[in-house]
């Protein structure tokens, strides 16, 4: 698979090693970065551009860190068309994949361990999404990427 990778300082290490666990694995992987552990930087900017890669096709699925993994995964959910989900152990990993399409993961380096994360992540990319009663729940979080793109209708205030 096609995997785009993306961490701010925080998630540095944690990025590099998964980076390197996804390519043994045999996954084409495109770092976008950051490319340094000591520079700060700000984790929307990497969420988004792992999100736009998930988003337009040019990767299949998304990985993503940051110091507890939710910042980053509330920047990749602004580009419509993503699923970011934080995972912290095989199960929340497994179920995210199979019940909510996820195709970004995010993981927190200050919250989980590399070993825990690596398996995190296994359980994630082994697991299959699954169709029946998703499905129709997945169309519903489509539905309000739409309405996020629909612009909301203002009312005018009268000034007194
Ligand atoms: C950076 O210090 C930290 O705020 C960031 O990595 C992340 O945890 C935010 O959600």
């Amino acid at each position: 698979m096609r995997i785009a990778l993306g961490s701010d300082h925080a998630g540095y290490d944690l990025k590099e090693l998964l980076g390197d666990h996804l390519t043994s694995r045999g996954h084409q992987v495109e770092d976008l970065g950051t490319s340094d552990a000591t520079t700060s930087v700000d984790y929307p900017d990497f969420g988004a551009a792992v999100g736009r890669a998930v988003a337009t096709g040019a990767a299949d699925l998304g990985v993503c860190v940051c110091g507890t993994g939710i910042g980053i995964s509330i920047a990749a959910n602004k580009i419509s068309g993503v699923r970011a989900a934080v995972i912290s152990d095989v199960t929340t990993a497994r179920l995210t994949r199979q019940h909510n399409h996820a195709n970004v993961v995010c993981l927190g380096s200050r919250v989980v361990g590399p070993v825990t994360a690596t398996d995190a992540l296994d359980a994630f990319l082994d697991a299959v999404p699954e169709e029946g009663r998703h499905l129709g729940r997945i169309a519903k979080l489509a539905a309000l990427d739409d309405e996020l793109a629909t612009p909301i209708e203002t009312t005018e205030v009268q000034a007194t």
